[in-house]
């Protein structure tokens, strides 16, 4: 009984290997001959995209993880130069602005509050340190409160500039970059600083929105968000955010699976990163945006623009990537998590863009979405690994790499 029993088991599992690596057919001396390609997964593509994989604290670039195998990568977009222009639009828009208005107390001094997100995420920590670099408050951390008095031109005359203070968004679910966190934040913010306040910046367009909700939000007091969503631009439209900055979306979830694609259709060393993003595939498709790749961290990187009310029509929805339409391609299932549910921007911008180019490439998506706090809710649907050909990884936090890669192993 014990030895069918093992035999059956064993059938079990040499069927579900052979169902994973899937049939290629090979034509052979005029013949067909059909052929088991057995692939293991821990040979098959992962792209980590959005939250790269990376020290909490010191932001260092997680090695380890991004050389599992040939075909790790990383997908995102320029984080430093996008801080950089953060900065320079509310810099560009400080310089144009009347003393007299924007200062509401008449001090002399423009303070302004900050949402930072998430202290542990390389993108809120470019943010903050180019939106202090750039109104010289950097005191060298990008953490809450360790700023210094900075000073910026403020309508042709130089203005004292204070961070009022600086706050980490967590939910009280634990969640990070959260939308209704900064709107308790802005309210005790409007109560404690009043008109002290004279600017509110926020390290994306969630927590940005979400201080617009205060009910005591200073009418008229210039605030800037980060990532374009969709409702963003409209607010900016209306005249009620001010400024913005497109992380270019579509061009970031087209990479994310052009390079699964590449890798799955067999393409290796440079031809992952440029096929079909700065050269036509075979399938004459080619994202449109500008991408950079940067060998030595793996990562391929989109690139930001400022948008503020001199150019938001540019970003109004409905701008998918025309250079993207069909393939040709063997249908290829990828298995992809979203570290939370309720992110603004990957719940807006990101999965729509990826649930419209995704068919496009013929890769059929299983979407599993996290709480944005607890490893396991991803972890946990981490699973019949076999079923797919790629994976596509959007962790919790940032140095959870090993916990995914390690379910590949076998
Ligand atoms: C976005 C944030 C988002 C975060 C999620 C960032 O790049 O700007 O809005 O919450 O990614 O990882």
């Amino acid at each position: 009984m014990k030895k069918i029993l093992v035999a059956m088991m064993v059938m079990v599992m040499i069927g579900s290997i052979a169902f994973a690596g899937g049939t290629t057919e090979t034509a052979a001396t005029g013949e067909t001959a059909a052929e088991t390609t057995v692939v293991r997964n821990a040979d098959k593509p992962v792209v980590f995209y959005n939250r790269q994989p990376s020290d909490p604290v010191s932001g260092e670039i997680d090695m380890n993880t991004m050389n599992w195998n040939d075909s790790t990568f990383y997908v995102g977009f320029d984080a430093a130069g996008g801080g950089a222009v953060q900065g320079q639009l509310i810099v560009d828009y400080l310089a144009s602005a009347d003393p007299a208005v924007i200062d509401r107390n008449g001090d002399g001094t423009i303070g302004y509050v900050l949402c930072i997100g998430d202290v542990g995420h390389n993108d809120s920590r470019a943010r903050t340190e180019g939106i202090r670099k750039a109104l010289g408050t950097w005191a060298g951390s990008t953490d809450p409160g360790v700023v210094q008095e900075g000073s910026a031109n403020v309508g042709g005359t130089t203005m004292k500039v204070v961070e009022l203070e600086g706050r980490a968004m967590t939910g009280t679910d634990g969640s990070t970059w959260n939308a209704n966190a900064a709107t308790d934040a802005m309210s005790g913010w409007a109560t404690r600083f009043g008109n002290q306040i004279d600017m509110v910046v926020s390290n994306n367009d969630g927590m940005a929105m979400g201080c617009l909700q205060a009910s005591n939000y200073p009418a008229g007091v210039p605030i800037f968000g980060y990532d374009a969503n969709a409702d963003a631009i409209e607010a900016i439209g209306q005249g009620r955010l001010t400024g913005t900055v497109s992380q270019n979306v579509d061009a970031q979830a087209t990479a994310t699976l052009q390079v699964l694609r590449n890798l799955l259709d067999g393409l290796t060393g440079e031809d992952v990163w440029t096929v079909g993003i700065t050269e036509p595939d075979q399938y004459g498709n080619k994202i449109s945006a500008d991408m950079e790749y940067l060998p030595e961290t793996k990562a391929l990187l989109a690139q930001n623009t400022g948008v503020n009310a001199s150019n938001w029509q540019q970003y109004t929805e409905g701008t998918r990537d025309a250079g993207i339409s069909q393939t040709t391609a063997e249908t290829k299932r990828v298995l992809l998590t979203v570290y939370n549910s309720a992110d603004n921007f990957l719940s807006s911008s990101y999965l729509p863009a990826l649930r419209y180019y995704a068919p496009l490439l013929n890769l059929e998506l299983t979407i599993v979405q996290g709480d944005g706090q607890n490893e396991s809710v991803c972890l946990d649907r981490f699973t019949n690994l076999n079923n797919y050909d790629g994976y596509a990884i959007n962790m919790v936090r940032t140095n959870s790499g090993p916990d995914y890669l390690d379910r590949l192993r076998y």
